[in-house]
C-alpha cells in the first residue's frame, strides 16, 4: 500500500488526540510577512486562509450553491480535518460561512456527500425538505455518519445513531457520496473500501444495506480508491441514450504522478454497476497533474451535471508557495459524453457562468510562424483560439510569460498529443515531482484545434476539442509575469484567437 495515504491518516489520529489543547494554541488569522496575494485565484474558491483539499457535499438548495470542503481551520497544513462551507449564486463569486462541521468523538470529519432530502425521508425535517450531508468519521476506524441541517446548511446537528455504515473491517473506507436513484425509489450511496467500490442503498438515508461492489477486476489500482461518484449523462446531450459514468480518485498511481481520478462508462441497474470496456482499461478524466477527488453536484434543478475538484496533488500540496492560503479548487465544470470508438467519452467544458464575467475582450487572427504573431497581457484570463495547424509541427498559447519564465500550452502534431509544459513556469519549484511536462493524447479532426484556457494567476485549466482533452496544472509565476501569446513552432499555423479578462 502507498505510503502518503498512510502516513496522512496516522498524523490525522494523532492531531484529533490533540485537538483541543491545538484549538487553544493556535491563533486563527495570525498575520504573516511573505502572503501571496498575486497567486489567489480570481474565478474559483480558494479560502480565506488555512488549508483545504477535496471539495464535499456540493448541493444546489434554495437558490444556493453550496460548497463544503476538506479543512484545517487552525493551520495551513493538512489535520483537524473539518468540513469548511461557502455559497454562491452564480458558481463564481462564493462567500465563506463559518466551519459547517468540526471533529467529535467519532473521529475527524472526511470528505462526503450532501443531498436535499425534499420529502423528508429521514424524517429529520417534519415533513420539509433539508440538507442531509453524509461523511466519515475518523477515528480508531473510518466509518460513514450522516448530520442534518433545517437552515440551509448554516447549522448542522450530528444523528444520535451515527455510525450509519460501521466500519466492515477495512481500513481505508471512506468518501460516502449518496444520491437519489428515482427508478427504485431509494437513495443510493458509494463508498470507497480498499481499492474497490462499496454501492449501498437506503430508504431513508440512516439504515443501509450493502447491494453490490465495483472495481476489484478494474481500472487502475496503483493507488488506494477514493471518491467515488456515480451519475446518467444523455450521449450527445440525447435524453432517449444514456449511459452511467463511474468515477474513482487514486492516490498516487495517476499518469502526471501522483493523484488523479479515473472513470468508468457504463450501465446502473439500481443495485450495480457493469462497466462497458474491457477490465483492463483505463481512462483518466484530466491528464493534468492537479485535479483530484473532483464531485458532481446533487441537485442541479436545470438538468446539467455539474462538478468541480482539488486544484492540488498530494504529491507536494503540502509544500504548495501560497499563503495564507493553502488549496484551492478548480472552476465548475459541465459534464457530458460524446461518441467514441464503440462506446462514449467524458467530456468537460467550463460551466456557462464563466462567461458572464468576461471583460475587455480583445481578438486577434493571422498567421503564424516561428517568432511571429500577437500578444496580450493578463493574468486571470480566459483565452479562445482555433488553429489551423497547416505545416507548423506545434502550435499553442504561452501564458504567465515574462522575464521569469513561462507556460506553454501547446499541441503537437505529430505526437498527437496536448501538453501543459510548466518546466519553466516560474521560479518557484514547490517539489522535485513539480516541474514537468504533462501530456494527453488528442488526434484533431482536419487540422484543425480548438483550445480554451482559463489561465488563473496560479493555474491554468486546459479544455481542448471541445472538452475531449482536459489537463489542469498549478504554476507559480512570477508577479510581473502575465503575457499571452498563441505560437506556432516547426512551420506556420492560422489562429484566430480571443483574449477576456476573469473580472468577478
Ligand atoms: C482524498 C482524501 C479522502 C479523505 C480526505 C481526507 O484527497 O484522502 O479520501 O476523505 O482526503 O482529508
Amino acid at each position: 500500500l502507498p505510503d502518503l495515504p498512510r502516513r496522512r491518516f496516522l498524523i490525522s489520529t494523532g492531531a484529533l488526540l490533540g485537538l483541543s489543547a491545538l484549538g487553544g494554541l493556535t491563533t486563527p488569522g495570525r498575520a504573516r510577512a511573505d502572503e501571496t496575494p498575486h497567486w489567489r485565484p480570481a474565478v474559483r474558491f480558494s479560502p480565506e486562509r488555512d488549508w483545504l483539499n477535496d471539495p464535499n457535499g456540493l448541493v444546489f438548495f434554495d437558490g444556493e450553491y453550496h460548497l463544503f470542503g476538506q479543512h484545517n481551520p487552525y493551520g495551513d497544513q493538512w489535520g483537524n480535518m473539518s468540513w469548511l462551507h461557502a455559497v454562491s449564486t452564480d458558481l463564481v463569486r462564493w462567500e465563506q460561512l463559518p466551519v459547517a462541521l468540526e471533529p467529535d468523538e467519532l473521529g475527524a470529519i472526511y470528505s462526503g456527500s450532501a443531498v436535499v432530502d425534499h420529502h423528508d425521508t429521514s424524517g429529520f425535517f417534519g415533513g420539509k425538505p433539508g440538507l442531509v450531508a453524509i461523511y466519515t468519521s475518523a477515528g480508531e476506524t473510518q466509518q460513514q455518519c450522516i448530520a442534518h441541517s433545517a437552515d440551509r446548511g448554516r447549522t448542522w446537528t450530528k444523528h444520535a445513531g451515527n455510525p450509519v455504515i460501521p466500519n466492515p473491517g477495512v481500513e481505508d473506507f471512506r468518501d460516502p457520496k449518496v444520491f437519489w436513484h428515482a427508478p427504485t425509489g431509494r437513495w443510493v450511496l458509494l463508498v470507497a473500501a480498499g481499492d474497490r467500490i462499496g454501492i449501498y442503498g437506503s430508504a431513508n438515508l440512516r439504515e443501509w444495506e450493502q447491494l453490490s461492489e465495483f472495481g476489484a477486476e478494474h481500472g487502475s489500482h496503483g493507488g488506494v480508491w477514493e471518491c467515488p461518484d456515480l451519475f446518467e449523462l444523455p450521449v450527445d446531450g440525447d435524453p432517449g441514450r444514456t449511459r452511467w459514468v463511474l468515477i474513482v480518485s487514486i492516490n498516487p498511481g495517476g499518469p502526471a504522478g501522483g493523484s488523479a481520478t479515473q472513470y468508468f462508462t457504463g450501465d446502473f441497474d439500481g443495485t450495480a454497476f457493469t462497466s462497458d470496456g474491457p477490465a483492463d482499461e483505463v481512462r483518466w478524466v484530466d491528464r493534468g497533474a492537479d485535479f483530484y477527488a473532483p464531485q458532481s453536484f446533487s441537485d442541479v434543478s436545470d438538468g446539467r451535471r455539474l462538478w468541480l475538484g482539488w486544484t492540488s496533488n498530494w504529491d507536494y500540496a503540502e509544500a504548495i508557495p501560497t499563503s495564507p492560503w493553502r488549496g484551492m479548487m478548480s472552476t465548475p465544470r459541465e459534464l457530458g459524453l460524446v461518441p467514441a470508438g464503440d462506446g462514449v467519452a467524458l467530456v468537460q467544458r467550463p460551466v456557462a457562468e464563466l462567461s458572464a464575467v468576461r471583460a475587455n475582450r480583445r481578438a486577434w487572427r493571422g498567421s503564424l510562424a516561428d517568432g511571429t504573431g500577437a500578444e496580450f497581457r493578463g493574468s486571470a484570463v480566459d483565452v479562445v483560439a482555433t488553429f489551423r495547424i497547416g505545416t507548423a509541427s506545434v502550435v499553442g498559447v504561452d501564458v504567465f510569460a515574462g522575464p521569469g519564465g513561462r507556460t506553454r500550452v501547446g499541441y503537437d502534431a505529430a505526437a498527437g498529443e496536448l501538453f501543459v509544459d510548466r518546466t519553466d513556469a516560474g521560479g518557484t519549484r514547490v517539489s522535485e515531482k513539480f516541474p514537468a511536462c504533462h501530456t494527453t493524447p488528442l488526434i484533431v479532426d482536419e487540422g484543425v484545434l480548438d483550445l480554451r484556457v482559463v489561465a488563473d494567476r496560479s493555474c491554468v485549466e486546459v479544455f481542448a476539442a471541445d472538452g475531449r482533452a482536459v489537463m489542469t496544472d498549478l504554476v507559480f509565476p512570477d508577479p510581473g509575469s502575465d503575457r499571452i501569446a498563441p505560437f506556432a513552432a516547426g512551420g506556420r499555423a492560422e489562429v484566430e484567437v480571443e483574449v477576456f479578462d476573469l473580472t468577478p
